[in-house]
């Protein structure tokens, strides 16, 4: 099912009218991971549900949504490429990639009202979070609480997995208190997402990630590690930020025991996750579920980390398994 989704989500961005974007837009929205929609999918093979249209087009509309704002999320953060091909706004301008969103959003939110007026919705609400998180972004400064970080990140990713997987569940007819867990499961796997992406800002490699890695400083966006290391470690990072010596303050955030402390904050959302999925499902029909998303955020580190910074995972993730 997972092609026929990528097949919905290509047919969904085509037809613009101008032939050199649809060129554009096919080969920039049919390579992305297609993790919110796959949630989706697997919820609906845990509960074996027969393939259901009304599924396949509430993970289309998941993802038109995600792809509409990281086209604009490039805008946004100046990044020049993504999914290993030219950001949208370079390719084809800065006033035709916000247009381009745009339309993904249209169509996206007529398939999600073709998975019925309460998946809509939902597909409503994480729009409009998601909104509110990129809004969030430029008042939060070195000094933030990491409680007001961790809102923002819920609003701008964790809140769309959750609404991913809240859609799949209502599709599926699931009971309310069901429907709750599941959603849950999505919101808390949405939190280690960003968290271990905000991660591969420092540690990845741009090769194997297909975007620019070291951006998040030089764009005045912080996460976990950079608060930690602004409330931990004296005013070293302020000054490397305030002269422009991004390479120095990068330095300082690969502090072997920051890096340990996002490990384990990650970590904890993954369990989260894991408990979630296995109340809403019985241990056994979670089970594929728990260990995919264990995997998954176990290779992510492994294959993106950089391998000279891949010593400062060996004694963390998953030890004494
Ligand atoms: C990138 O999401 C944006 C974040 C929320 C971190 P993905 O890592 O799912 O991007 P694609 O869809 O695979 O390109
Ligand atoms: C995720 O934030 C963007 C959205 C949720 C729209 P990032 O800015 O960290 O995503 P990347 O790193 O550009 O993929
Ligand atoms: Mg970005
Ligand atoms: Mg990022």
């Amino acid at each position: 099912m997972g092609s026929q989704v990528r097949g919905l989500v290509i047919k969904h961005a085509e037809g613009t009218g101008s032939e050199s974007l649809d060129n554009i837009l096919g080969p920039v929205v049919s390579a992305g991971k297609m993790i919110r929609s796959g949630l989706i999918l697997d919820l609906g093979t845990a509960v074996g549900s027969r393939p259901l249209p009304s599924l396949l087009s509430a993970a289309a509309a998941v993802e038109l949504l995600h792809i509409a704002s990281l086209i604009h999320d490039d805008l946004i953060d100046g990044s020049d490429y993504r999914r290993d091909a030219p950001a949208v706004h370079i390719s084809a301008g800065e006033g035709i990639s916000i247009l381009s969103g745009d339309l993904l959003l249209a169509r996206g939110m007529r398939l999600a009202q073709e998975a019925g007026p309460a998946a809509a919705s939902v597909w409503q609400g994480a729009f409009e979070r998601l909104t509110l998180g990129q809004l969030a972004e430029s008042r939060l400064s070195l000094s933030s609480a990491e409680t007001d970080f961790l809102s923002y990140i819920s609003l701008k990713t964790a809140e769309l997995f959750a609404a991913s997987c809240e859609m799949g569940a209502l599709v599926l007819k699931l009971s309310p208190s069901t429907v709750d867990q599941v959603r849950s499961f999505g919101w808390n796997f949405g939190m280690a997402f960003q968290l271990l992406d905000d991660l591969l800002d420092l540690l990845g490699d741009e090769e194997v990630l297909g975007k620019p890695v070291e951006t998040d400083l030089p764009n005045g966006v912080y996460g976990v590690a950079a608060i930690r290391v602004f409330t931990t470690s004296g005013t070293a990072l302020e000054e490397a930020l305030k002269a422009n010596q991004f390479s120095e303050a990068y330095v300082l955030l690969r502090n072997p025991d920051v890096v340990f402390y996002c490990l384990d904050l990650l970590e904890g959302y993954v369990a989260a996750a894991a408990n979630s999925i296995e109340q809403a499902l019985t241990l056994d029909k979670a089970r594929p579920l728990v260990s995919w998303t264990e995997g998954y955020f176990k290779a992510a580190l492994k294959n993106g980390v950089r391998a000279e910074y891949s010593h400062l995972l060996s004694s963390h993730w998953g030890r004494g398994k």
